[in-house]
């Protein structure tokens, strides 16, 4: 977080992007862009808060979606290369994706030849074609995250493709890691020459999809920008693309809670928060990870324990254990860090919880609010 923002005018509870620390993240992917032969884009479903979209295409080529919706809000919002993938097109969507798609990529041959025709007669617009690959090479071992593991509904595996690209395939996409480092993207690179090299000398783009983490500290972004520049040598006609979402928004911002309640036990102290793990940080249940809190630390002998409590009715609503320099207190703040990547696009009002509003500390450290939501927005979702 920035020093010396005024955090007390912000209203509780509120997911706060901070953009001085997304100009840091942009600063490492202009070098690497510029470094490297690739193209980057936002992949919007790990983070489609417009009002940042100006910042972020100062730097980054394009968006990348994976529906209809994503797509139209990358072209009324980023304004500029829309990429789209979706595991499965459905036919009433197909014509007004067109309208938006500069690349659309297939999840299976099956859906290629059930929407060619279209595709390609629609006018004035062709988007370049490209078909999911399966490189057969995560690094995930969870298999919520782990898109190569046996059976994979997700891409094309080499020995289904035969030794013809189908017509009309203009690239390949392959997304296969998750928080991953440079050395699992090497060797990615490398399980695609090796199960699709008779493809490579056809292809125009080759699309590296998300989970390059290169904004984590321990990143080697100088092993990444070799192993692109090798490739390019290697392969000088493909354009290299990437569409990463957790690193574009790594730690740029937290999720400000209210403690409600304070329910002694035995052993620890129940928080009770005016947010939900379930509803507006479900990755922290679904993953799970234990979520930094700013000024929190591990449980301590001689302090007391806290165990964060959700606001939802839900048992396992819940995460901890963490302990404080200072005792807690009713109407403290609590600042979840690194809270913006898949959270706003995950987050769901179960319960009717109140929905966190959404503002932004500028350059300057001033708090803008950019939404604010109501019982309306509750109602309006249901019927
Ligand atoms: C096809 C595709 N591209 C890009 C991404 C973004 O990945 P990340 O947010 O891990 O960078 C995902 C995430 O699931 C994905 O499925």
């Amino acid at each position: 977080m920035t020093q010396n923002n005024d955090v007390t005018n912000i209203p509780s509870p509120c997911f706060v992007l901070e953009e001085q620390l997304l100009d840091r993240n942009l600063a490492i992917f202009d070098r690497v862009q510029t470094a490297a032969p690739i193209r980057i884009m936002l992949a919007l479903k790990g983070f489609a808060l417009f009002h940042a979209f100006p910042q972020i295409r100062t730097t980054l080529k394009g968006a990348s979606a994976s529906s209809l919706w994503e797509a139209r809000l990358a072209a009324e919002e980023f304004g500029t290369e829309v990429h789209i993938y979706s595991p499965a097109y459905r036919a009433e969507d197909v014509g007004e994706i067109l309208t938006y798609a500069s690349h659309m990529t297939f999840n299976s041959i099956g859906q290629w030849e059930q929407f060619r025709a279209q595709v390609e007669g629609s006018a004035p617009h062709k988007a370049s074609i490209g078909l999911r690959i399966n490189p057969e090479y995560s690094p995930v071992e969870n298999p919520l995250y782990n898109s190569c593991q046996p059976s994979t509904r997700l891409g094309v595996s080499a020995v289904h493709l035969g030794d013809t690209l189908p017509a009309g395939i203009d690239g390949f996409l392959s997304h296969n890691l998750c928080e991953s480092d440079s050395f699992a993207l090497e060797k990615t690179l490398a399980n695609i020459e090796t199960l699709f090299g008779r493809f490579l000398p056809q292809l125009k783009w080759l699309n590296l999809g998300g989970g390059h983490l290169m904004t984590r500290k321990d990143y080697d972004v100088n092993h990444a920008i070799e192993v692109l520049k090798a490739f390019h040598t290697r392969h000088p006609h493909i354009q290299l693309l990437m569409e990463p979402g957790s690193a574009i928004v790594w730690q740029t911002g937290f999720l400000m809670a209210t403690v409600l309640d304070l329910i002694p036990t035995d052993e620890l102290t129940n928080v009770m928060l005016d947010v939900s793990f379930t509803a507006h940080m479900p990755d922290c249940l679904e993953m799970p990870y234990k979520p930094a809190i700013r000024d929190a630390h591990e449980p301590q002998a001689g302090k007391a324990v806290y165990r964060m409590g959700g606001s939802s009715c839900l048992a396992g609503d819940f995460l901890g254990d963490y302990s404080f320099e200072q005792e807690l207190a009713i109407g403290d703040r609590l600042l979840f860090e690194d809270m913006m990547h898949y959270t706003m696009v995950k987050t769901s009002m179960f319960n009717g919880v109140v929905h966190p509003s959404i503002g932004a500390l500028d350059k300057d450290g001033k708090f803008k609010l950019w939404r604010e939501f109501s019982y309306q927005d509750y109602r309006s979702k249901l019927g």
